[in-house]
């Protein structure tokens, strides 16, 4: 099957890539065809693509499954490497994959809906929580999976070149760091995380929730669910919004209501660098950072 693929994934994946993204995308062609070859997979239209291809596929006994090609060598590693820690009844099931060129064959969820369609933010929270309360594990002992420790010098980096992150101010970048630091040093036990564990990324599995695309981040509990508080906020009452968020995540996995401020805020602003190094700053990060800032003097 031959696909033009959206013009949109192919500007993010070259903001993302670089050289390495035009590489892979002429060889996008035969990279299908041989998924299609060597699992005997009929590959539907993508889903919808931000830095990776997933798309629904057919196999030749007619079972549904999923085929995602990782276009980033090492993300593709911890994803699976995740995935395989992870699982469990609340994470997808890899059925195949190949390392070289970042295949991996899933297991299809269904009915696949995400979190983000439950529109009653505080019940999409408790969900959430649940499904964060199954999944966390102690850091395994050996392992390349990224760590907190590579946010943190994600971040030195940013604050060496902070005049490039306008409208991100020097003293923000450097307050996030200087949190980040202290965050870092002072974790009691380290957990594997899902590391994105954001609404797009926990679908309807028939009358449970599954958990897909992992990053497969070690770190503190509190930093899983920043990425949650990151994403689906209205337009008006954030602030209400995100406190009632936290609440929801201390109760039900007791965390540290400080550390997730703090994390909350200095990830907000990473977060909203690195979309300006993609390219786009992206507004709903951006205005996170002032709400992050206020619940920080508010609270802490
Ligand atoms: N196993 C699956 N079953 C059903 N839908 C899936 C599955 N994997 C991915 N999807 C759909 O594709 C979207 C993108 O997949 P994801 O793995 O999150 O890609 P990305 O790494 O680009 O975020 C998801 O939000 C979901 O809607
Ligand atoms: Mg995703």
């Amino acid at each position: 099957m031959s696909y033009k693929l959206p013009d949109l994934f192919i500007e993010q994946i070259k903001g993302v890539h670089g050289d390495e993204a035009s590489e892979w995308l002429n060889n996008f062609e035969g990279l299908i065809a041989d998924c299609e070859e060597m699992y005997g997979l009929h590959i539907q239209q993508p889903f919808n693509l931000s830095y990776n291809f997933v798309a629904p596929a057919t196999t030749s006994d007619g079972s549904e499954v999923v085929l995602k090609v990782v276009v980033d060598q090492k993300e593709f590693e911890a994803e699976l490497h995740a995935l395989q820690l992870l699982s469990g009844e609340s994470t997808v099931k890899v059925l195949a994959f190949e390392k070289e060129r970042g295949i991996m064959v899933l297991e299809r969820i269904r009915p696949g809906q995400t979190l983000a369609e439950i529109e009653e933010d505080d019940k999409a929270t408790l969900i959430a929580a649940n499904v964060m309360k199954k999944l966390m594990v102690p850091a395994p002992v050996d392992s390349n999976l990224p760590t907190v420790l590579d946010r943190e010098n994600s971040l030195k980096r940013i604050y060496q070149h902070y005049n490039s992150y306008h409208p991100v101010s020097k003293a923000t970048i450097e307050e996030a760091l200087f949190i980040t630091e202290k965050l870092n040093i002072s974790i009691d036990e380290p957990y594997l995380l899902h590391g994105d564990l954001h609404h797009y990324n926990i679908l309807a599995n028939g009358d449970f929730w599954t958990i897909i695309d992992p990053k497969g981040l070690i770190g503190d509990r509190e930093y899983e669910v920043v990425q949650y508080l990151l994403n689906k906020l209205p337009e008006h009452g954030v602030e209400e919004i995100t406190e009632k968020r936290i609440d929801i995540f201390v109760d039900v996995l007791n965390l540290n209501k400080e550390r997730v401020l703090l994390r909350a805020y200095s990830h907000a602003v990473l977060a909203t660098c690195w979309t300006i190094e993609d390219g786009h700053v992206k507004e709903s990060f951006l205005n996170t950072i002032q709400v992050f800032k206020h619940l920080v003097r508010k609270y802490i």
